[in-house]
């Protein structure tokens, strides 16, 4: 391969994202079998490796031993199950990113603000102001490196319709940059359902290979999969592909050395009158996927408190961010 057909990363010393191979150039996959697994969702080689064979037999209506050849098949392919030495894995680890969220106190929080190659999810009841945020760091990251930014652009996964051009404007302005140009760095869609929004991952890594795509945004991860899969009968497979989609966002966040930051709304239940309103939807998938969890909650306005819940190596804390006409600050 040319140094010049070689798939952009988002470092050029980086490996290159792997090559698209067309799902029928696997033996055994005939066009009515490729179109299926793509319906579902399995749109490369990588998909398709990481999947279980029980998945890919119902998504593709064939027996679970083929489709554990497959599988197995497109692991070889796509070169994934293998070992790591921790050589690679800290050089990996050495080249993380960190996104400033506009608070120094919530940088602090997360560790020098929002990691790449890590899921960040902020939870918190409506009004907390998940959505500000998740505007503020798609504006945040194109900054230069010097100024708490990746000088890079965002994909955002729009599931209910809020994102606001007129916010990342005024946010644009609030940190100095050009709100045309920032806005055209925002690559925003609309996700229609929770199978949309799994396919949507699937055109960001596309775009990924044209533009610096370092951060993608869920705004909300779990509204569709909670209103679609509504009954008790529903939870497993709701969560088994809230799961996959998790997986997807992470394997893209190592692929191109970016930034994950999805919301998830709690809702106080009536049963709980005190202590803390419920917790977030998918929990236990959510907290397994997510490096960073933080949980919002109201304060005197235009105040915000967050605390970090469960990290695995950072202490447990809290800090205080305003939410302002002109976004995120201390
Ligand atoms: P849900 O999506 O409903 O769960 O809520 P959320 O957590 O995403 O809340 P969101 O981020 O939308 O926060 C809404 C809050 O942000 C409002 O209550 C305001 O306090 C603040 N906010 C939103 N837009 C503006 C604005 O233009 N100016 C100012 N000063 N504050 C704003
Ligand atoms: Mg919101």
């Amino acid at each position: 391969m040319s140094a010049k057909a070689r798939p952009r990363t988002a470092e050029s010393d980086e490996p290159a994202a792997p090559t698209p191979v067309a799902l029928e150039d696997l033996p055994g996959v005939g066009g009515a079998i490729a179109d299926k697994l793509r319906e579902a969702g399995y749109t490369d080689l990588m998909e398709l490796a990481v999947a279980s064979p029980s998945d890919v037999a119902e998504a593709a209506e064939i027996g679970t031993a083929t489709a554990q050849k497959i599988i197995s098949e497109a692991r070889r392919q796509a070169d994934v199950g293998g070992f790591e030495s921790g050589v690679t894995l800290l050089e990996r680890r050495q080249k993380l990113g960190r996104v400033t969220t506009g608070a120094k106190s919530l940088d602090d929080l997360l560790g020098g603000g929002v990691e790449t190659q890590a899921i960040t999810e902020f939870s918190g009841e409506f009004g907390t102001g998940k959505t500000q945020l998740a505007h503020q760091i798609a504006v945040n990251i194109q900054l230069p490196v010097d100024q708490g930014g990746l000088a890079s652009e965002t994909v955002y996964i729009d599931t209910e319709s809020t994102f606001r051009p007129e916010r990342i404007v005024d946010m644009a302005k609030g940190v100095g940059l050009d709100p045309t140009e920032a806005l055209g760095k925002i690559h925003i869609a609309r996700a229609f359902n929770s199978n949309h929004q799994m396919l949507l991952v699937g055109k960001a890594q596309e775009l990924a290979r044209e533009r610096p795509i370092r951060l993608i945004v869920v705004d909300s991860l779990t509204a569709h999969f909670r209103s679609e899969y509504m009954g008790r009968g529903e939870l497993a497979p709701r969560q088994q592909l809230l799961n996959r989609h998790l997986h997807e966002l992470l394997r893209f966040g190592a692929t191109f050395n970016a930034a994950i930051v999805v919301t998830n709304q709690v809702s106080a239940r009536p049963d709980i009158l005190f202590g803390d309103p419920t917790r977030p939807i998918g929990g236990n998938i959510v907290a397994h996927a997510a490096t960073y969890r933080v949980y919002l909650r109201k304060s005197k306005p235009p105040k915000r408190i967050a605390r970090l819940i469960d990290s695995p190596n950072l202490p447990e804390g809290e800090a205080v961010f305003s939410l302002t006409g002109e976004g995120i600050r201390e």
